[in-house]
């Protein structure tokens, strides 16, 4: 079976990554047997926005629709406006094929250590899936400015809630915690100071919660919820939140499991009518682009996911075991304390896969 994979390497480490994940992809496919990945590049960059003023081309979300899944690395450069970058590619990509679901395990790795076990009074026990709401909410991109070249005078942005998008990720939150052991969701709002949006969050989680008795369930404001992930963070197992306080929640979650670089995600379409794009949750890294030293475990573990959603999930726990063998071994980058590089270690995960 051949799966088609749509790869946007991006920018900065977005590329290194992607070269890395693209790699052991090919070999844990030769070493299983019975599939394999057919990789098609596309180079939508910030370096290509410049020569030629467009990051995607017109029809590129159907150019996207025929494949099996998306790859992506990252996206954003100093020389281009951040907003206007992910507004000309990847929020489009999600938006457009419907990915509204925003999956985002932590865990800590076997040989990485988590910056909380310096915390005397915290545990560091943490295992937790963050379901971001990816489709609506703060990153709706609806409001405006009233000015002139000269002042600024007021800016709306805009946060849509809608009753079918809370409801479908409540929904998607509420199966996710019922597959996992502890069974428990936490569900993040901030629906004291911000009256509407945020009170129709709760008042659509209990209303979901009633049909899911088996699952234990509260509530947290998303100020106090930053305090309880550093202080309890066994307290915590499965947590649903918008796009913009999962979007923050989940870089704190990913630095207190050791690093940005080990933590993955998946966009999803769960209707399945278009593909699903898998991407380590970091940006571009500009401060260490070019340099061979971006940590590839958050593309490994993205590139897992993406292999246990097209169907082959024996390969996708043989590729996250050889990535646990490796850190577990002290083969690692610096931000997790090691000295090896991107290449070294991507080597390391292909012989540990090969010894399958
Ligand atoms: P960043 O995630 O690129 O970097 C933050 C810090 O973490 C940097 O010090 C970086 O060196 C380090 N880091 C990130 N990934 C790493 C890895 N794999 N290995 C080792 N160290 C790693 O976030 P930042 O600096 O806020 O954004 C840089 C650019 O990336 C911006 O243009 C931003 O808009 C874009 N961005 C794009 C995203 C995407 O494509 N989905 C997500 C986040 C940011
Ligand atoms: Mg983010």
């Amino acid at each position: 079976k051949v799966h088609r994979i749509a790869s946007i390497p991006g920018d900065g480490i977005g590329v290194d990554i992607t070269v890395a994940a693209e790699r052991v992809l090919h070999v844990l496919a030769k070493t299983v047997g019975g599939f394999e990945f057919d990789f098609t590049t596309f180079d939508w960059s910030s370096e290509k926005y410049r020569e030629r003023g467009w990051y995607m081309p017109p029809d590129g979300i159907d150019q996207l629709k025929k494949f099996d899944a998306i790859y992506f690395g990252a996206v954003g450069s100093p020389d281009v406006p951040d907003h206007i970058s992910l507004w000309s590619l990847i929020l489009p990509i999600r938006k457009s094929l419907n990915q509204y679901v925003n999956v985002r395990p932590t865990r800590i790795l076997p040989g990485t250590t988590s910056p909380l076990s310096a915390l005397s009074t915290t545990s560091s026990h943490l295992d937790w899936v963050m379901i971001r709401e990816n489709s609506e909410g703060e990153y709706s991109g609806q409001g405006g400015t009233s000015h002139s070249d000269t002042s600024y005078a007021v800016a709306t942005e805009v946060s849509i809630f809608t009753y079918v998008g809370v409801s479908r990720i409540m929904r998607y939150a509420f199966e996710t915690a019922r597959s996992r052991p502890r069974k428990k969701l936490t569900m993040v709002t901030k629906s004291n100071a911000q009256r509407h949006g945020m009170v129709l969050w709760d008042k659509i989680f209990y209303e979901i919660a009633a049909e899911y008795p088996d699952v234990e369930t509260d509530k947290m404001l998303v100020d106090a919820m930053t305090v309880r992930m550093v202080l309890h963070p066994e307290s915590l197992d499965t947590i649903v939140a918008t796009n913009l306080h999962a979007d923050i929640l989940s870089d704190l979650a990913a630095a207190l499991s050791g690093s940005i670089g080990i933590a993955p995600s998946s966009n999803l379409d769960p209707t399945r009518e278009n593909p699903s794009m898998f991407e380590p949750i970091h940006g571009s890294a500009p401060d260490i682009a070019g340099k061979g030293i971006a940590n590839p475990v958050g593309a490994f573990w993205s590139a897992a996911e993406m292999v246990r959603w097209v169907g082959e999930g024996s390969a996708a726990d043989m590729l996250m075991q050889a990535v646990e063998n490796v850190t577990a071994a002290g083969v690692k980058t610096k931000d997790l304390g090691g000295d090896k590089n991107t290449e070294e270690v991507t080597t390391a995960v292909c012989e540990e896969i090969e010894l399958r």
